[in-house]
C-alpha cells in the first residue's frame, strides 16, 4: 500500500528521544532535556504584538503565494545589510519554516536519481528530504581534526555526472562548526565551476560567535547564481512554532520555487508573516543579546568538558550545539549503536537527554543543545561527568 518513497523514510531520532523524555516525565522523573534544537528564549514581544495586530486587522485571508511584499522587502533588506547580498523582494519565497524551503528547493532542482552531496555529520532531515523527492544522498565524511569541515579536494571524488547539488549548513547542526569566508570560498567556487548548485542552509547564521562569516551568495555574482539561500526566523528570533522560513535565489528559479510552494501550501500563515516582519525590522538587538547568552553557555561547557574523562569535542563557533566525542567508550559499551546506548544510559540512569550522533551519521558522538538555562546546563554537565567517571 505504501510507496517506496514513504518506506525509505527514517523516523526522526530527535522525536524518538522526545517521546522517551515524555514517558519518563509522566512517571514523575525530572529530566534535564538538552536534546532540543529550539531556542529556550521566547518570541520577541514586538513580533507577538504584530501577530496579534494582524489578527485584529483581519489579515486573515489568502495572500501572495511567495509571501507578503512587506515581509519580502524586510528579508531583502536584512540580506543586504547583514549578509552583504542583494536580492529583489521577488527573488524571495517565504515558506512554512526552513524545512519547507529546503523541500521546494530540492523539488525544483532534482530529477529522480540525481545526486546531492551531504557532508557528514548532517542535520537529520537532509537525507530524508532528498529521498522524498527521489534524489540520492551522497555522504561525504568530514574529519574531526578539521572541525568536520570539508575541502574541495575531499568532495571532488564524489562528483559524478548525476551530481546536482551540495547542501552546506553554516553554522553546522550538529557540530556548531563554522566555515569562515576563506574556507567556504575555497570549497564553493570550484564546486560552482563544476556546475553544482549550492543549497546554503544559513538558519543558524545569527548565532556565529566569531568574525569572518560569509553568506555563500555574497562570494561572487556567479556563486550567487548557483546558490539557493535558505534561512528563517525559527532559530534567530525564537519563532519555531510560527513556521516562517525563506529561500533567496536567482529570479527565474525564485518563480519556480514560488510556483511549487503555491501548490503545496499556498503560502505560510499571514499572521506569522506579520510577526516575522516585525521581528526582522525591530528585534535585531534582542537577537544580538541572545547570541551573547549562547556564547557564555558555550564557554562554560567547553571549560567544564576539559575535566571530564573520556570526552572531548570540537569547539563550536556557532549555533547552540556541542558535539561530544564519546569514542573512548567503544570498548566499554555493548549494543548495536554506541551513541544510542550511551544516550539511553544517560537518560535512564542520570535523567539527562541528549541526541545520539547516529542520527546525524556519526555514532561516536552525542549532540548536546545549550538552548537551556545555565543552571540546567551545569547540572547536566555534572551528571555527564559522573557517568563518564563511572565508565572509566
Ligand atoms: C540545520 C537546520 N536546518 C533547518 C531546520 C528547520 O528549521 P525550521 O524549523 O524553520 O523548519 C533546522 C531545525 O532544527 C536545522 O537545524
Amino acid at each position: 500500500m505504501l510507496s517506496k518513497r514513504a518506506l525509505a523514510m527514517t523516523p526522526s531520532m530527535t522525536l524518538g528521544i522526545n517521546a522517551k523524555v515524555k514517558t519518563l516525565e509522566a512517571e514523575g522523573k525530572k529530566i534535564i532535556d538538552l536534546s532540543i534544537g529550539e531556542p529556550d528564549f521566547l518570541t520577541p514581544d514586538i513580533a507577538k504584538e504584530a501577530g496579534k495586530a494582524a489578527i485584529d486587522n483581519n489579515m486573515t485571508r489568502y495572500g501572495p503565494a511567495s509571501g507578503s511584499l512587506a515581509l519580502r522587502q524586510a528579508i531583502a533588506k536584512k540580506l543586504k545589510e547583514e549578509n552583504g547580498v542583494e536580492y529583489a523582494p521577488t527573488d524571495i519565497v517565504v515558506t512554512s519554516g526552513a524545512k519547507h524551503a529546503l523541500t521546494i528547493a530540492l523539488t525544483a532542482i532534482l530529477d529522480p536519481g540525481d545526486e546531492v552531496i551531504i557532508p557528514v555529520p548532517y542535520w537529520v532531515s537532509y537525507p530524508e528530504i532528498v529521498k522524498l523527492v527521489e534524489g540520492v544522498p551522497v555522504f561525504v565524511h568530514g574529519k574531526k581534526e578539521n572541525d568536520f569541515k570539508l575541502t574541495f579536494e575531499e568532495v571532488e571524488p564524489f562528483i559524478t555526472e548525476k551530481t546536482k547539488a551540495i547542501i552546506l549548513t553554516n553554522p553546522s547542526n550538529p557540530t556548531g562548526a563554522v566555515y569562515f569566508k576563506d574556507e567556504v570560498e575555497a570549497l564553493v567556487v570550484p564546486l560552482v565551476e563544476r556546475g553544482l548548485m549550492i543549497l546554503s542552509d544559513e538558519i543558524y547564521e545569527r548565532q556565529v560567535y566569531g568574525e569572518n562569516y560569509a553568506s555563500v551568495a555574497s562570494l561572487s555574482p556567479k556563486v550567487k547564481e548557483h546558490t539557493i539561500l535558505v534561512n528563517g526566523l525559527s532559530k534567530s528570533a525564537a519563532m519555531t512554532g510560527w513556521r516562517i522560513g525563506y529561500t533567496a535565489s536567482e529570479s527565474k528559479l525564485a518563480k519556480v520555487l514560488g510556483n511549487i510552494s503555491s501548490h503545496l501550501v499556498s503560502h505560510p500563515s499571514t499572521v506569522s508573516q506579520e510577526a516575522a516582519r516585525a521581528a526582522l525590522e525591530h528585534a535585531q538587538s534582542e537577537m544580538d543579546d541572545r547570541r551573547e547568552k549562547y556564547r557564555e553557555r558555550r564557554d562554560v561547557i567547553l571549560d567544564f568538558i576539559k575535566d571530564v574523562p573520556g570526552i572531548d569535542c570540537v569547539a563550536p563557533e556557532g549555533a547552540f550545539y556541542v558535539f561530544l566525542d564519546i569514542s573512548s567508550l567503544r570498548e566499554k559499551v555493548t549494543g548495536e549503536s554506541l551513541s544510542l546506548q550511551v544516550c539511553e544510559d544517560l537518560l535512564e540512569k542520570h535523567q539527562v537527554a541528549l541526541v545520539p550522533g547516529i542520527g546525524f551519521g556519526a555514532d561516536d558522538f552525542l549532540r548536546l543543545s545549550y538552548a537551556a538555562s545555565m543552571d540546567d546546563i551545569k547540572e547536566a554537565l555534572r551528571r555527564i561527568k559522573m557517568y563518564m567517571e563511572q565508565m572509566q
